[in-house]
């Protein structure tokens, strides 16, 4: 694909993310000749700072990207450098952009970027609309010279109308194909794998149902806690930070139906529609049974002392946002029908990892009677780290009789060690710089998920008798979260392959 002349104006740009994403994804990009001949980066924020003192904060003093920067020559270096420079906003992003606006078109004279602008909003998404209704007024949102995009980073609304005011907000100022909502995990290979491995495999879709598999599981754990996050993370919680976008995203690519074709449009429009089937949870019951939340506690992990959630810098000490949700849900629709999906998500827990399992149902009879034998197949699709697809089934051990023992038939994508698999993030720019945005969350299916969610949050919310567990730092939550099962099972210990 061709990626035209363009430039790119970050807001919020003295933030820690462009520093730590984007410099780096646009670097890549640079060093693998991906970007166009004509290209220029505009941070625009808050902070005085001249355009030196940018390029030495995101490129030259970068610890982002010293590693990759250390055995280039100068003119390297200063050549990707000298595209990126900065305009101060005077210390409110609610201002006048005119100023912005003459620096663009002077940018753009002389670097000769064609009118093509992408906004990317990395502010708090309190000023997203303010930021779009101001480039409105400059005349900055016309698409008559060149198009205008604009990416937004999660998170997407606070629940489901803050969402539904968000998207009104900016549909006021763009429009939805104009606007491009990131969400680094559909930038994941191995999460893009999943419409591969479905789609262009007659092996799988076939038992991709009702018939043939027992329940769904996913796992999505991360070693570290909330780290210096904790203002944020406490007014958001493992369901609004981590479950509303990354795991429905992975849900909604689980359960969708063939689309009928690859474009952006066909695909989303597959995935709302599995989104808009999760059956939404209505009354306290169904909460209970189906929803448990947990915050890690203090504990010794490798041997060093590790803080509880609550003792976290930012955090309420009598916080009740989880860090931990394990969510049971059903999909109303004719594939999907009966078949459970567990969902957790978490901090805290022993190791990093994020997989999908899809349970197979066991043989309906059985001829090798063997107590103890576990007879389900599974298919274990891990998105991160050691990415790759195992299939487990049974096989005979050698020898008198019919002993049944469990066989891996594992395919990592590390054994595809010449292809150079791109970060998230620069995959994302890449693709937004060429207006594909079949990897970006469109407005009605953000809101979709939110109507999954917000009961949820709102029983917890409301919930004095909602149980909050405590689980040790280091551990895989809350003993109880095996509840969820019902005597039908226990969650995968991913370690296990
Ligand atoms: C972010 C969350 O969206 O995703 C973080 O805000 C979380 O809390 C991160 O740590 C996890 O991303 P990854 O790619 O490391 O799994």
């Amino acid at each position: 694909k061709k990626t035209e002349n363009q430039m790119l104006v970050i807001f919020g740009a003295s933030g820690d993310l462009t520093a730590r994403k984007l410099i780096p994804a646009l670097f890549n990009l640079y060093m693998a000749k991906q970007l166009p001949e004509n290209f220029v980066v505009l941070g625009a924020s808050r902070s005085n700072l001249s355009d030196e003192d940018f390029r030495n904060r995101v490129v030259f003093e970068s610890e982002y990207l010293k590693e990759k920067i250390k055995d280039l020559k100068e003119d390297e270096i200063n050549s990707f450098a000298n595209k990126i420079y900065y305009e101060d906003l005077g210390g409110d992003y609610d201002t006048d952009y005119a100023p912005l606006r003459k620096r663009v078109e002077a940018l753009k004279e002389k670097h000769n970027t064609s009118g093509n602008i992408m906004y990317y909003l990395s502010t708090p998404p309190t000023l997203y609309e303010t930021i779009a209704s101001n480039l409105a007024d400059a005349g900055m949102n016309t698409q008559n010279n060149g198009w205008k995009r604009l990416i937004v980073e999660k998170p997407f609304g606070y629940s489901l109308d803050t969402a539904k005011e968000l998207n009104d907000g900016l549909h006021k100022y763009f429009t939805e194909p104009q606007i491009y909502r990131i969400d680094h995990y559909l930038g994941k290979e191995t999460v893009q794998n999943l419409l591969v491995t479905r789609f262009s495999n007659s092996i799988f879709e076939p038992l991709w149902n009702r018939n043939y598999i027992d329940h769904v599981e996913i796992t999505n754990a991360e070693r570290v806690g909330v780290e210096k996050r904790g203002g944020y993370y406490d007014k958001s919680g493992a369901l609004r930070d981590m479950f509303q976008n990354h795991l429905l995203q992975i849900v909604s690519l689980v359960v969708m139906e063939p689309p009928i074709g690859a474009e952006a449009e066909e695909i989303r429009n597959e995935k709302v529609k599995a989104l808009k089937s999760l059956r939404v949870m209505k009354d306290a019951e169904t909460l209970h049974e189906n929803t448990i939340r947990a915050q890690y506690v203090s504990s010794v992990v490798d041997g060093k002392p590790v803080k509880g959630y609550r003792e976290e810098d930012g955090v309420d000490p009598n916080s009740t946002t989880e860090t931990f949700a394990a969510i049971k849900f059903y999909v109303d629709n004719w594939r999907w029908h009966g078949v459970p999906f567990y969902v957790r998500t978490a901090k805290r827990m022993p190791t990093k990892v994020t997989e999908i399992v899809i349970h197979f149902k066991q043989p309906h009879h059985q001829i090798f009677s063997e107590a103890g034998m576990q007879r389900d197949n599974k298919l274990v699709i891990r998105i991160q780290p050691d990415e790759g697809i195992l299939i487990k089934f049974g096989v005979k051990v050698p020898g008198q009789g019919f002993r049944v023992e469990r066989a891996n038939l594992d395919f990592y994508y590390s054994s595809l060690a010449e292809t150079y698999v791109m970060d998230a993030y620069e995959r994302l720019l890449l693709d937004a710089m060429q207006g594909d945005a079949t990897l970006y969350a469109r407005a009605d299916e953000v809101e979709a998920a939110w109507e999954f969610v917000d009961p949820i949050l709102n029983y917890w919310k409301e919930g004095k008798d909602v149980r909050m567990y405590g689980y040790a730092a280091g551990v895989w939550g809350p003993e109880n979260s095996d509840e969820l099962f019902d005597g039908h099972g226990f969650w995968r210990n991913p370690s296990e392959n």
